[in-house]
């Protein structure tokens, strides 16, 4: 499930997904990735924010997925908030390589969404670029125990090589077709008239283990 694009017809289910975090840890690649299986080197910054769309079919159904590309960049900030509105995955990026782009998410990205964002939604914290782990200066120990802190799931992946974007997505998608809180989201919109295989350390060189938590 989750590499098949059926774009074009009418989905049974919408889901919109907020990628969010600070300049240059690659989540417009993360999204190109898994929207294309491409990846760009250096991409123009975003400016504001855009979108994609994909289509996947799980159980025989048709879910659409509204994937948001948010920009990085402190002058698009005060933007940040109108993408968060309807999110229920919201993916917090940093870099592996950067630790400011991780203590960010802890001071910017993740009281932003508690501020502005849905009350329930499906979170993740997803450290890029781990095909450069050996640069690595975010442990990821810390950061899955930040992301366990905050319930949201976390992961590792590089949007260069690819390794665990496809499974990022879909479980996330699955945790939300999942979640308790879904029928109390679609009531919540009816009233409101709406309408791979895990790459683990065990296949890199330092041999740890990795995954959702
Ligand atoms: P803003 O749009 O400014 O918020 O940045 P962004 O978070 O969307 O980052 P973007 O996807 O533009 O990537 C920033 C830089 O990181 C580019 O030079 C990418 O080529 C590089 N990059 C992205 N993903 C990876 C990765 O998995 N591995 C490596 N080595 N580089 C990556």
């Amino acid at each position: 499930m989750g590499d098949e694009d059926n774009s074009g017809i009418d989905p049974d289910e919408n889901i919109k997904v907020t990628l969010i975090g600070c300049t240059g840890v690659g989540k417009t690649c993360i999204i190109k990735r898994y929207h294309l299986n491409e990846y760009i080197e250096n991409p123009p910054p975003t400016c504001g924010g855009s979108y994609s769309i994909k289509q996947i079919t799980i159980n025989n159904k048709i879910i659409q997925i509204d994937l948001w590309d948010t920009a990085g960049q402190e002058r698009f900030r005060s933007l940040g908030k109108h993408f968060y509105k309807d999110a229920y995955i919201v993916i917090f990026v940093y870099d592996i390589t950067n630790k400011e782009s991780f203590e960010e998410i802890k001071t910017v990205w993740y009281p932003n969404v508690k501020e502005f964002g849905e009350k329930y939604s499906v979170l993740a914290v997803v450290g890029n670029k781990w095909d450069l782990y050996w640069k690595e200066e975010v442990k990821e120990d810390e950061a899955r125990a930040y992301a366990q802190e905050i319930g949201a799931a976390f992961m590792l992946v590089s949007a260069k090589d690819g390794d665990n974007v496809d499974i990022l997505f879909d479980t996330l998608v699955k945790k939300y077709l999942g979640s308790p809180f879904k029928e109390q989201l679609n009531e919540m919109k009816k009233a409101k008239g709406k309408t791979g295989k895990l790459t683990t350390r065990k296949t890199r060189k330092k041999k740890k283990k990795s995954g959702f938590c």
